[in-house]
């Protein structure tokens, strides 16, 4: 099935997913979170996709959830949505290909949770970035009361989602929300260039240490060393950690397959 309110591009193994309903600031309807899942999954699956890119068109990232949608929920409709946005979003979360959102403009309640979701943020200039959900009355639904304190930790946290503030590009970055920000023409580039510095490790280290973050996180750090221990192990029965290392003891470039 086409998209239709994103779109879908591969040049050079990294796919580029675009929201785009620049009239609506790129904000998620229902119909976009689900072709967010299908695009997710098949960047996911795709042979010629080894990392993928998260951006918005126009002058916003992501702003928000539809508010036209969300206006009429009712409970029950509303729960549903959540732990559909939370499925979605949680894909690209586990996705063992490296996922970066690249933060062109607004990224607010839905548009910041979909960009924590992400393994790595790199902000614009002109981001700006907030859970405004309070503003609405309503709390986050895609993840935002979990990841943001896991992210820049509980205070912090609690100051935005309890203020609905919106902090810009240079705030998120000394709070942790975002990396690295850029101007805005460069954006792009800085996205694909951390992409490709990622694509030439060993692809399977990279999707093991994404793994071991993602579930090391929720551990005690007794077990989560031993997750740890667990992928060291593994990584030692792969032809690449035997490329790696005698690529360095000849003093060359590793040629890695992913094997
Ligand atoms: N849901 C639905 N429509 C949205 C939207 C959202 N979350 N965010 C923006 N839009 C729409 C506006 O309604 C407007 O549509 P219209 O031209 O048909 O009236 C269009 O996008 C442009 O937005 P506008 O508000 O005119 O732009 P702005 O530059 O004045 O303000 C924002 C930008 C981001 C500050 C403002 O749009 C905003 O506060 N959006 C909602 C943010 C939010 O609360 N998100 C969390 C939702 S749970």
């Amino acid at each position: 099935m086409p998209y239709q309110f994103i779109t879908f591009g591969v040049a050079d193994r990294i796919a580029t997913i675009t929201v785009n309903r620049p009239d609506k600031l790129n904000a998620l309807n229902d119909a976009t979170i689900e072709e967010l899942g299908r695009a997710i999954d098949e960047a996911r699956t795709r042979d010629d996709v080894a990392g993928i890119i998260l951006t918005g068109a126009g002058r916003a990232f992501i702003a928000g959830a539809d508010i036209s949608e969300l206006s009429s929920q009712s409970p029950f409709d509303a729960r549903e949505r959540s732990l559909r946005g939370q499925a979605v979003f949680r894909r690209f979360e586990t996705s063992p290909k490296p996922v970066v959102a690249a933060v062109n403009g607004f990224a607010l309640g839905g548009g910041c949770e979909l960009a924590m979701a992400c393994h790595i943020r790199l902000a614009s200039e002109h981001a700006k970035f907030g859970q405004p959900e309070v503003k609405l009355g309503i709390v986050p639904g895609y993840g935002g009361t979990q990841r943001l304190p896991r992210l820049i930790g509980k205070g912090r946290a609690m100051q935005l989602l309890l203020t609905g503030e919106i902090v810009d590009a240079q705030e998120a970055v000394r709070i942790g929300l975002a990396n690295s920000v850029h101007p805005a023409g460069e954006l792009a580039e800085a996205a694909r260039t951390l992409v490709v510095t990622i694509l030439a490790q060993g692809p399977q280290a990279v999707a093991l240490c994404i793994d071991a973050v993602d579930r090391g996180l929720e551990l005690p750090l007794a077990e989560g060393l031993l997750v740890e221990a667990d992928y060291f192990g593994l990584c030692a029965s792969t032809a690449d950690m035997r490329e790696g290392m005698q690529a360095f003891l000849d003093k060359r470039a590793p040629g890695f397959t992913g094997r």
